[in-house]
């Protein structure tokens, strides 16, 4: 149907917090990218990403009622990303998009977006 988001062509929120949990597998085990995320804090970082992409894609923008206007970039200044830890960040998120099992070109257009996002988020050129 011509007017459902996004968020709810690919099964709501249940979907998004699949997506997330599943990335954080990756993350936990990476040894680039493991020591910038809070250990403590592991429920509170799952919870900002699913949150930021439900919003995205049409779902409910409690993201922003709790954190205020995304300014991603911004957010992400605190944190050395270059190509390497771009490339780990969307390994790691390819995998979580896969296990989704998505109809293709609903696969598509949130792979394409989370490709277009990780590489606005580099703020560090290749050493
Ligand atoms: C937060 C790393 C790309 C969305 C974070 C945090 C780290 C991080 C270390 C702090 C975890 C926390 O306490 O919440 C990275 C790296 C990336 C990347 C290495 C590689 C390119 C992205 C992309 C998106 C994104 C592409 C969006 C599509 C977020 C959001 C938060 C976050 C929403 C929580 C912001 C907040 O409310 O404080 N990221 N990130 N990140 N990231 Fe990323």
């Amino acid at each position: 149907e011509e007017s459902q988001s996004f968020f709810d062509a690919v099964g709501g929120e249940e979907t998004f917090r699949r997506l997330v949990h599943r990335f954080y597998q990756g993350v936990v085990d990476d040894p680039l990218l493991w020591p910038m995320y809070p250990a403590d804090d592991l429920a509170g970082a799952e919870e900002r990403l699913s949150l930021f992409l439900m919003q995205y894609w049409g779902g409910p923008s409690t993201y922003s009622r709790r954190r205020g206007h995304p300014r991603l970039r911004m957010r992400h200044s605190p944190f050395v990303i270059g190509a390497a830890e771009r490339d780990a960040w969307l390994r790691h998120m390819h995998e979580a998009v896969l296990s989704l099992e998505l109809p293709e070109e609903l696969q598509n257009r949130l792979w394409d977006y989370l490709v277009y996002a990780a590489h606005s988020m580099v703020n560090a050129p290749d050493a």
